[in-house]
């Protein structure tokens, strides 16, 4: 599976890595919450490198389907319905700085977007209710949506939430003219170097040490998806949640607006215009990481359902992406405890990022350079530590007996001959959870125990990878690690 956006993605140019280098500041993660931290620390006179373990834009941000909205889903009514009204606005200003700071950048790098209406929609009378909350928790933190029953959906509907005016983009044209302006401000991207672990000496600063040698900064960010180091507990109060998109050739007029059910399934509607192709782009269908048997089966629903609506669609392409729910309903970000306070991260943006990764990036661009943002100190004010106790817990709880019945299971079966191509199994060997699978004809045999807190990996059909129910991390047919907390890869299965 591979996105649009990453098929015809613009180059991005990376610099070989050398060991042993100090840097004012270095950013973990080259999606888009470390590109425009390290564009806004360049900027502002840092030496900043980014250190990439895959390529720039190759998890959640090359994968994503690129809204930039404000209203979203049903968002704020869940952030009114866990915390008070400031912080609710605080959300709304640092999301609304944070589209127009990426929008202004377009508009000077020349990076083309289009505006569009943002519109939830409902089909059933408690989809209708969830929107009539979700205006009530909009208008109160000062957003101009508009109740309705009207649109340009081929199927009827029961009510509309609309936003004018919000905006979509191809996120890698984006993270392309990131990277061209970070380097033009003298930042460097290293690409394919994985930070595994992170000290803080006491003579000052970070050491950070990855798969390609050590080097230094005085500050780091961890702009990582969930973060790796696990020195804040983050991965206890982070749900991964992986949705599914196709991409659809369209030729026949499609709804141009940015569409997103409230009822279950999600459906995701935008459209795209790629390389004189214009497409509709369908998302929806998420769920827990590691925790459907049948992902390939969620692909194909999508694509029933899409060509069902609009029948002379072709489908292009389709892939997966996953996001982290914060249990407290906003993002974490700020210093990582334990980090020395020279350790921040950004993560929790509930696949709402392009406008919750640049607010972040402002927000901690800004307290490393020593200024303030007052709606960053509302809105980042909660930590990882019980303040969501309820919801924390029910996250710990599924975690724990997720973990005991990986274990039972893993260990109940015994080993069948190789699997068919594209399966993938785990089996008992002596006391082992091993997984075996095979694709393109190679049979791979893993140890099915996540590198990271000892989960038992389950196999993903659709993507055809090795991936972990407990925190999300996943892994290629052959081990490799591929995102998620864990920095190293599965063990050989022998
Ligand atoms: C299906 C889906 C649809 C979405 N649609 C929208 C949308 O329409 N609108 C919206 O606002 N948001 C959307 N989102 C959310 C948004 O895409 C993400 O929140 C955002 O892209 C996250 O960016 P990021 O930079 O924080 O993470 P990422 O893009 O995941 O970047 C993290 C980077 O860190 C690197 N990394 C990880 N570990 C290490 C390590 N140890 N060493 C070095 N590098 C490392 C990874 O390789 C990766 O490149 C969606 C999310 C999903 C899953
Ligand atoms: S991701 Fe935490 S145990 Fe696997």
């Amino acid at each position: 599976m591979r996105s649009l956006w990453l098929d015809t993605a613009p180059e991005i140019p990376a610099e070989p890595f050398s060991p042993g280098a100090g840097f004012d500041s270095v950013v973990v993660g080259g999606g888009l919450t470390g590109m425009t931290t390290a564009l806004l620390l360049a900027r502002a006179g840092h030496k900043v490198a980014v250190l990439e373990a895959r390529r720039a834009g190759a998890v959640t941000t090359g994968n994503t389907t690129a809204k930039l909205s404000l209203l979203q889903g049903t968002g704020l009514s869940r952030i009114t319905s866990h915390h008070d009204a400031e912080l609710a606005r605080a959300y709304v200003t640092g999301n609304r700085e944070g589209q127009s700071w990426i929008l202004r950048f377009c508009d000077e790098n020349g990076v083309g977007y289009e505006r569009r209406d943002a519109v939830n929609y409902a089909v059933t009378d408690s989809g209708a209710k969830s929107l009539d909350a979700e205006h009530e928790a909009c208008t109160q933190a000062g957003l101009g949506t508009e109740l309705g029953n009207a649109s340009t959906l081929p199927f009827p509907v029961r009510r509309t939430l609309r936003l004018a005016d919000q905006a979509q983009f191809h996120p890698l044209e984006v993270l392309a003219a990131l990277a061209s302006e970070l380097r033009r401000h003298g930042g460097r991207l290293f690409e394919g170097v994985r930070v595994q672990g992170a000290s803080t000496p006491k003579s000052g600063g970070v050491e950070l040490t990855t798969d390609a040698g050590a080097v230094t900064a005085r500050n780091v960010v961890l702009a990582t998806g969930i973060p790796i180091l696990d020195r804040g507990g983050y991965f206890a109060v982070l749900k991964p949640q992986r949705s599914y998109c196709i991409a659809l050739e369209v030729t026949d007029r499609v709804p141009p607006e940015m569409y997103l059910s409230v009822d279950t399934p999600t459906r995701s509607l935008r459209t795209a215009r790629v390389g004189g192709r214009d497409y509709l782009i369908v998302g929806g269908n998420g769920h827990k990481v590691g925790h459907h048997s049948n992902t390939q089966g969620l692909v194909d629903d999508l694509t029933r359902w899409a060509r069902e609506y609009f029948p002379t669609a072709r489908p292009a392409y389709s892939w997966s992406a996953q996001d982290y729910q914060p249990a407290a309903a906003v993002p974490y970000v700020g210093k990582v405890p334990a980090g020395g306070g020279h350790i921040y991260a950004a993560t929790g943006y509930n696949k709402w990022g392009m406008t919750n990764a640049v607010a972040a990036s402002l927000a901690l661009s800004a307290k490393i350079l020593g200024g303030h943002m007052p709606w960053a100190d509302t809105l980042y004010r909660t930590r990882v530590t019980p303040v969501d106790a309820l919801s924390t817990a029910r996250v710990n709880a599924e975690v724990g007996l997720e973990m005991l019945t990986g274990w039972v299971s893993g260990l109940a079966k015994t080993a069948p001959a190789s699997p068919p191509e594209g399966q993938g199994v785990v089996v008992r060997e002596g006391r082992s959870p091993i997984g075996v699978c095979t694709v393109d004809g190679v049979e791979h045999r893993v140890s099915a125990v996540c590198p990271h807190l000892r989960g038992i990996v389950s196999w993903n059909t659709a993507e055809r990878t090795w991936d972990c129910p407990l925190h999300g991390s996943r892994f290629a047919a052959d081990g490799t690690v591929l995102e998620g907390p864990s920095t190293s890869n599965l063990g050989s299965g022998i």
